[in-house]
């Protein structure tokens, strides 16, 4: 790759890769797992593209020492994972010792490995008999939220130091309960909501459960959450409803989650946006100074930005120039339409804009924006594109590229004055790309999905070429 080798990286700059429990694991259900929300929802007519499910997915579950040495011939400092949660707590019972068993054996082998495990507890599984009594819309889950963090704790606190306790909260309310995309597939704006907040509440009781066990132990611990953050541009920056819909955008997709965690308040704005929906129901006295116990590090994803318009779509709108969302349902953006027009950049083949400097812009502006901000680590950012393989090679360049300049864009934002301790790479492996199945690969090693056959991509031989190098100019 091609950055600067002068690009002087902090020291100790972590360089990861990251995955997620059902997108690679497999082993549904087998070692006493039992179903996850994922499981269930995939199996749900026209929920995944394919009628693809994480069954077996690319057979982590039973590759995993294979898939460590590869992250050590790579050269990765850490290794970004999440437990699931059906796995060490089945059916909401009892905690399984063969679940924590596999993933005592991965952390085992990390650390022989001389890699750093980054652990997240919530990377969207919810076992499917907590969604039976009502999943994130029922207050109680995020108290089994904090038992399940209890159960992790015991097995690995004495060999795990980084913990994460949710990714992607926005994914795993609003998208799984509103637009109905994820799992649980649901449509209703009030479950939405109660999700989100249950959601920070679960962080919050985690977070304290997680401390006061490190702490009796007399152990480290290092603790904090990601979101995925998005910079909403309003399509015409002189537009007033072009502005209010990137106002939106910004209210309901960041700082509905940014803020309770750093400011230990929702924005009031937003909450007059979901006045329909009676947000402060679901929020109980002295939840807020749980959500806001200060976190020692904010996990950021971004893969893109967002170019949004308040105008209608045309009724000829090209899949380009597409409604975010359906009008009259949505707290993502109030009652109106948004639009995300297409600007004259490149796409992934998730549509997705490739925007560098988009990344360099957010990380900046986070700290700028709040002051309190703790250390950021980029814990995902990567592209999907379409693999050709050519006999044993897989020349994926324009992944290699995309890879490449959002390393630069964290490094121009840490000259900026970010201050950004890491940078993850989604992800290490193709794997299960939740409702999309396995059509899309995001992977730097590619994998075979009728042999489970790993073959690295030119993208993580030059990604090891630049972890290589970085640490010699270190
Ligand atoms: C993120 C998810 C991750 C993966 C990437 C492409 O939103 O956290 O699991 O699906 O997108």
């Amino acid at each position: 790759m091609n950055i600067s080798p002068t690009t002087p990286w902090p020291e100790g700059f972590l360089w990861g890769s990251a995955t997620a429990a059902a997108q690679i694991e497999g082993a549904a259900h087998e070692g006493g797992k039992e179903d996850s929300i994922w499981d269930a929802y995939a199996r749900q007519p026209f929920a995944v593209a394919n009628g693809d499910t994480p069954e077996v997915a690319v057979d982590h579950y039973y590759r995993m020492d294979a898939d460590v040495q590869l992250m050590k011939e790579l050269g990765l400092d850490s290794y970004r994972f999440s437990t699931s949660w059906a796995r060490v707590v089945p059916g909401d019972r009892t905690p399984n010792a063969e679940g924590l068993d596999f993933y005592s054996r991965l952390v085992d082998s990390l650390l022989e490995a001389g890699i750093l495990p980054w652990l997240t507890l919530y990377h969207w599984d919810l076992p499917q008999a907590l969604q039976e009594k009502g999943g994130w819309a029922n207050r109680e889950t995020a108290y089994r939220f904090a038992d399940y963090a209890e159960a992790v704790y015991n097995a690995l606190g004495d060999r795990v130091s980084h913990w994460t306790t949710f990714n992607e909260p926005l994914c795993s309310s609003l998208i799984g309960y509103v637009a109905g995309e994820h799992a649980p597939g649901l449509t209703d704006p009030n479950l939405g909501l109660a999700a989100l907040h249950h959601q920070h509440l679960a962080h919050g009781l985690a977070a304290a459960r997680l401390r006061d066990l490190a702490a009796a132990k007399g152990r480290e611990i290092e603790l904090g959450i990601t979101l995925n953050l998005t910079n909403a541009v309003p399509n015409d920056p002189s537009d007033p409803v072009d502005q209010d819909a990137a106002r939106r955008i910004d209210g309901i997709w960041n700082r509905m989650f940014l803020e309770p965690l750093i400011l230990g308040a929702y924005p009031a704005d937003v909450i007059e946006d979901v006045r329909e929906y009676d947000f402060e129901q679901y929020v109980q006295a002295g939840d807020l100074e749980i959500i806001s116990a200060p976190i020692d590090f904010l996990g950021v994803n971004h893969y893109h930005d967002d170019n949004v318009s308040g105008h209608p779509a045309p009724a000829d709108a090209t899949p380009g120039l597409r409604p975010t969302t359906k009008p009259g349902r949505s707290p993502f953006v109030g009652s109106e339409f948004v639009t995300t027009p297409p600007r004259d950049l490149t796409r992934t083949a998730m549509d997705w804009e490739v925007n560098p400097s988009g990344l360099h812009h957010l990380l900046v502006r986070l700290g700028q924006e709040y002051p309190t901000l703790p250390p950021l680590y980029v814990t995902e950012n990567g592209a999907s594109y379409d693999d050709n393989r050519a006999g044993d090679t897989i020349d994926d360049a324009e992944r290699t590229q995309y890879i490449e300049q959002h390393i630069q864009a964290v490094a121009d934002a840490i000259a900026d004055g970010a201050d950004v301790r890491g940078y993850f790479v989604w992800s290490l492996l193709d794997n299960f790309e939740w409702a999309w199945g396995y059509n899309k690969r995001f992977g730097i090693v590619y994998v075979d999905y009728q042999t489970q056959e790993r073959l690295p991509k030119r993208s993580a031989t030059e990604y090891a070429a630049l972890i290589a190098s970085a640490k010699i100019a270190a």
